[in-house]
């Protein structure tokens, strides 16, 4: 593994992999044994969008594992002022060890991995969100006590996070369905890569038969970042995809409930479910940590 940019990328093996070392990373951080595969490294973040938890659990990360790591927004470095990312990335290779980058087009965590000549890690594009599914489905793992013999059910928008789902049930084999309101489908790119890859996949229009028979039930903002102008037109289109108490009683009793954070109570999910005993969101956001010091090691050039 040279970068880790798509869930796509990732044999099963690779996969399932990353998930083990992770849960064994997180068992070694709380024995106050983790291994220092980054000591002596400088990893920097690159960030054109907000973050709380993809920030901090990287900075974090990257500390506990024996290395230093530091922030830039692009407002901070000449990429603001108009250098070119293919220049960016071959300056940072001579001075860094590895690359977080979040930003907008995913073509840019692209150019900067081929320009460049250190891993790169996608801390969230436009286009899919990786990281934040192994610390999903590590999640998963300690819920249900396995990654692939589930049903999982996304609702909502077709989004990022929508599209690292798919993926991963391409890579592991889980069964998932996808309740989207017509106009937000997931990329077309994703379903046709993940049904190529004999994928237990669909996308449906009634939240009610994708939590059917599920195990994990799933969602994201009605409107992620870079679409604000659009929040109340969605706000209208999305009404009836809404995680409540009503559609969680329609899957299996005891599913698990997932967000990646940050989440809009009375929008997507009611406060009930978010805070309810059903919830596992703030195991899975500590799992960013333990799943990403999985990545880090596993891209750390000695
Ligand atoms: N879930 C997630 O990526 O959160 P942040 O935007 O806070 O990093
Ligand atoms: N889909 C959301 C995820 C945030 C973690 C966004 O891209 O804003």
């Amino acid at each position: 593994m040279d970068h880790f940019l798509t869930i796509f990328d990732l044999s099963t093996e690779e996969m399932k992999g990353l998930l083990k070392r992770a849960a064994k990373l997180k068992q070694l951080r709380q024995e106050g044994r983790l291994p220092k595969p980054l000591a002596g490294q400088n990893w920097a973040l690159l960030f054109e969008k907000s973050s709380t938890r993809t920030r901090v659990s990287f900075e974090v990360g990257v500390n506990l594992l024996g290395g230093n790591a530091f922030y830039m927004s692009p407002d901070q470095i000449q990429l603001g002022r108009g250098e070119p990312l293919e220049d960016t990335a071959r300056v940072l290779s001579r001075y860094v060890d590895g690359l977080v980058v979040r930003t907008f087009g995913h073509d840019r965590v692209k150019t900067l991995a081929q320009w460049g000549s250190i891993p790169v890690i996608n801390g969230l594009t436009d286009l899919c969100h990786p990281c934040q599914l192994l610390a999903d489905l590590l999640t998963v793992q300690e819920r249900l006590g396995t990654v692939e013999d589930f049903k999982s059910a996304w609702i909502g928008d077709g989004n990022n996070m929508a599209y690292s789902w798919i993926a991963s049930a391409a890579v592991l084999g889980f069964t998932l369905s996808l309740a989207c309101p017509s106009g937000y489908d997931p990329a077309p790119t994703a379903m046709a890569k993940a049904k190529e890859l004999g994928a237990k996949v669909e996308v449906v229009r009634d939240p009610g038969q994708a939590v059917a028979g599920a195990d994990v039930i799933n969602t994201d903002v009605f409107a992620s970042m870079g679409q604000e102008a659009e929040a109340a037109q969605r706000l209208k289109d999305f009404a009836g995809f809404q995680i409540n108490r009503e559609l969680v009683e329609k899957a299996n009793p005891g599913a698990v409930v997932l967000h990646c954070l940050p989440a809009h109570r009375g929008e997507e999910i009611t406060e009930e479910v978010l805070e309810g005993p059903q919830s596992a969101v703030f195991d899975q956001a500590e799992n960013r940590l333990h799943a990403q010091m999985a990545v880090l090691e596993a891209l750390a050039r000695r």
